[in-house]
């Protein structure tokens, strides 16, 4: 009698096991390196240096909960670390090939395979390049592995821990983020969350801002194109399709799409706003700035045609940074990321000839030649024949979202970090924020370091215990009685923390975990009274609610 085939345990046996049993880590370790049967070690770096084409794990049991781990190898195309998306490209001589998106610049691409292998494909003969919905890793390398081995690969995972950095701690930054007793509450603000009508797939919500000086009316934006009119009334809200940008709107995976609003410091006169998001021309991807007018009775889009303010293209779609808002001098700032790939191997934050990697300044209400805009005077980089005019501080990787303290008028910054390290910054006129010379506090290449520059430190930074891709928020001003009053608010879109801070001459002064929210924490969002609101990626509006609890009240460790 033949005999019967071993049973091969399902995902959810796998799953199920290794969440309720414990595995050696030094068998982990070792199936981890072992060629013939997983070859992990054959994508993943484990040391920081991520040299090969997955994501380097040094810090996978910081990161993510067990859980995650194992879901992460047995689905691996459940949820893709960002940057690390397929990419698939059609030669002109009729090949596919596929793997990791890792040199991108004007005259070709770098993919890593599967095996390890750099390809490297001449821009003339790209027929056609797309992201894939499918990891590169691949499904099903759990079989053939007992539940015992798999546990005990699991177990592996998490003891990788990134080693607590000396130089961090010189800086001022705690080793513990202390919580506070009674966290900040994220009370729903919507009696449901806001989805896509028709949608295949759903993806999230990217900025929530009020119309000004309409109190209770908001614009609420989604990242495919959708704009909602948002009214608050004392029963409940009315929700009203504002504009339908869809059909225009260029959207991947990952954070791009429709980013974000800003209105025209004098938007009751003349009902302009400006909306900043990604379009598909000419075979690349660029980011857009465009000027529009709400209606005549101020509920949607007037239909008029846009004005193109600014267009800038980018190298390798990824990180094209968040946020458009106008400063307290009336001037429009836009954030632009570095655009890719990861570690910026073209070096384009560091490079002045660039918009990537920047913060811009520009006056909106005039033009200047072609340009649809102005420069102010006072730009630092004005008159500077290597130097584009508009930019107003530089060294950013991918900075997701910055705000104005509306008292003290600084310029904060919450800027997405490499492997390392996430980092909010106050921003002034001029400065160096370092990426990819530094990540946060943190050396991290000196390739495009250039002799006599300076470079301003953060004055917060976190590792991946606490999150992996930071949102800014703003200084909270509302209530003036208030222990938070005056206190940043920001948090991690991944970990889905709330951290509060303050800061005094630049250096940290206190950092607490405020809270969590139960979605992917986005954007946040202000009112003209200072309540804040936090926008959860999968729909959900959230208000904080900072009564009821004290910022200087903390769990003893
Ligand atoms: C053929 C290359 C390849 C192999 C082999 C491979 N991986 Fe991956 N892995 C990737 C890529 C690419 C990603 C990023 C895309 C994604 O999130 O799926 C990834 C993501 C991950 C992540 C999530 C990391 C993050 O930052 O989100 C974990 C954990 C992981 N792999 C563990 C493993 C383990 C354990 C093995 C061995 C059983 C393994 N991988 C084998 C390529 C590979």
């Amino acid at each position: 009698m033949a005999k019967a085939p071993a049973q091969t345990p399902s995902l959810e046996e796998y799953r199920k096991f290794a969440l309720t049993h414990e595995g050696d880590v030094e068998r982990g370790a070792k199936l981890f390196v072992e060629e013939t049967r997983l070859a992990c070690s054959k994508c993943h770096s484990v040391d920081g240096r991520a040299t090969k084409a997955g994501p380097d794990l040094f810090a996978a049991g910081d990161a993510f909960g067990r859980r995650d781990l194992i879901d992460a190898i047995l689905k691996p195309s459940a949820t893709i670390a960002p940057g690390y998306g397929t990419v698939i490209v059609e030669t002109k001589s009729g090949d596919t090939v596929q793997g990791v998106l890792k040199q991108a610049t004007a005259t070709g691409l770098q993919l890593m395979d599967a095996e390890g292998k750099l390809l490297s494909i001449a821009k003339a003969d790209i027929k056609e390049q797309r992201g894939s919905a499918l990891s590169l890793m691949p499904e099903g390398l759990q079989t053939g592995l007992s539940l015992q081995e798999f546990t005990d690969l699991t177990e592996y995972l998490t003891t990788l821990r990134q080693p607590e950095s000396a130089q961090a701690s010189h800086h001022g930054m705690p080793k513990v983020i202390p919580q506070l007793v009674k966290p900040v509450s994220a009370r729903p603000f919507i009696s449901e969350e806001l989805k896509l009508p028709r949608a295949k797939v759903q993806t999230g919500l990217t900025s929530f801002r009020q119309v000004p000086a309409m109190s209770n009316v908001f614009l609420v934006l989604h990242q495919q194109g959708v704009i909602w009119l948002l009214e608050k009334t004392a029963t409940g809200e009315i929700k009203t399709l504002f504009s339908d940008l869809s059909s225009e709107v260029f959207y991947e995976r990952g954070p791009n799409g429709l980013l974000d609003v800003a209105f025209h410091p004098k938007f009751r006169q003349n009902r302009k706003y400006y909306l900043k998001y990604q379009v598909f021309e000419e075979g690349k991807v660029a980011t857009i700035v465009v000027e529009k007018t709400f209606a005549l009775d101020f509920k949607r889009d007037s239909g008029n045609p846009p004005r193109r303010v600014m267009t800038i293209v980018s190298v390798a779609e990824d990180h094209s940074g968040g946020c458009l808002q106008f400063g307290p001098d009336g001037f429009l700032y836009i954030v632009m990321g570095d655009t890719g790939p990861h570690h910026d191997p073209n070096g384009h934050a560091q490079n002045l000839q660039l918009l990537l990697g920047k913060l811009l300044r520009i006056d909106i209400d005039r033009t200047e030649g072609v340009l649809g805009y102005a420069i102010p005077k006072d730009n630092p980089f004005v008159g500077m024949p290597e130097a584009r005019p508009e930019i107003w501080a530089y060294g950013f990787r991918n900075p997701w979202r910055f705000s104005f303290d509306r008292i003290t008028g600084d310029l904060w910054l919450a800027d997405v970090g490499q492997d390392r390290q996430e980092e909010v910054a106050i921003v002034r006129r001029g400065e160096n924020h370092g990426w990819n010379v530094y990540e946060g506090f943190e050396p991290f290449s000196n390739q495009y370091r250039r002799e006599g520059r300076s470079f301003t430190q953060p004055i917060f930074s976190y590792k991946r215990k606490y999150g992996i891709s930071v949102t800014g928020g703003y200084v909270y001003r509302g209530d003036k009685q208030s222990s938070f009053y005056g206190v940043y608010v920001c948090g991690d879109y991944m970990s889905k923390r709330l951290f509060g801070l303050t800061q005094e001459n630049g250096k940290l002064k206190a950092v607490r975990q405020i809270g969590t929210l139960p979605q992917g924490l986005v954007s946040i969002g202000a009112d003209e009274t200072g309540n804040l609101y936090a926008v959860g990626f999968e729909g959900m509006i959230y208000q904080l609610d900072f009564g009821g609890t004290h910022f200087d009240e903390i769990k003893k460790e």
